[in-house]
């Protein structure tokens, strides 16, 4: 399957255009009980407030958006956003790294990755960091695509039904 997936950047205007697919994946997460800054309950028109707040960083080059494009169905995300400090110009961060929980365990993830790193690569982002909840399926992705486990903090962030979980922070340089 993940070989007819295809993996692409979209820009402002077609991420604007695709907010409810966009969200969709977002909430398909949080339905999944993935703690990825939201908790249950959360909704379709939140999901797209989120993804619209991105929009100008997307305009304006601070952000890159990836997406995993099945047919003509967006089924999968990854963010890049770079350090606006100006002492870390070779600094980015990766997150909303989602793939819908029908399309999971099929290499979608692991390729999202792997192009997102190429793009900071490119964009001269070669020190990138994350963080996910200890034991997630992200978790178990980033390690074993040579991500550097720096730190655990517990009770970091609440799950999606409220509880509190440790959170792994990783970087990897690319
Ligand atoms: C994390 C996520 C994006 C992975 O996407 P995916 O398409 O399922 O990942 P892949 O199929 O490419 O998996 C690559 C490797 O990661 C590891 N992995 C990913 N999910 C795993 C899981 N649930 N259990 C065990 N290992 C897992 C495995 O090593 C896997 O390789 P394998 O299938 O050959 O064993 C997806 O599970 C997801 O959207 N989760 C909810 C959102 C989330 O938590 N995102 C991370 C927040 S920072």
């Amino acid at each position: 399957m993940a070989g007819t997936v295809v993996i692409r950047e979209l820009a402002a205007a077609e991420a604007e255009r695709r907010l409810g697919e966009l969200g969709a994946i977002l909430r398909d997460a949080v339905d999944s009980g993935a703690s990825v800054n939201f908790l249950e309950g959360f909704t379709q028109s939140e999901a797209e407030e989120f993804w619209r707040g991105q929009i100008s960083g997307l305009a304006d080059g601070g952000r890159h958006l990836l997406v995993a494009e099945d047919g003509d169905r967006l089924i999968g995300t990854v963010v890049l956003t770079k350090a606006p400090q100006p002492n870390q110009p070779h600094r980015a961060d990766v997150g909303k790294m989602l793939v819908l929980a029908s399309h999971r365990r099929k290499g979608v993830g692991r390729r999202l990755l792997d192009a997102v790193e190429a793009l900071a690569r490119e964009e001269g982002r070669t020190l990138l960091m994350l963080d996910t909840t200890l034991g997630s399926s992200g978790d178990l992705l980033y390690r074993s695509c040579g991500w550097v486990q720096y730190g655990i903090v517990p009770g970091h962030a609440l799950s999606t039904l409220g509880v509190p979980t440790a959170t792994a922070f990783f970087y990897k340089e690319v």
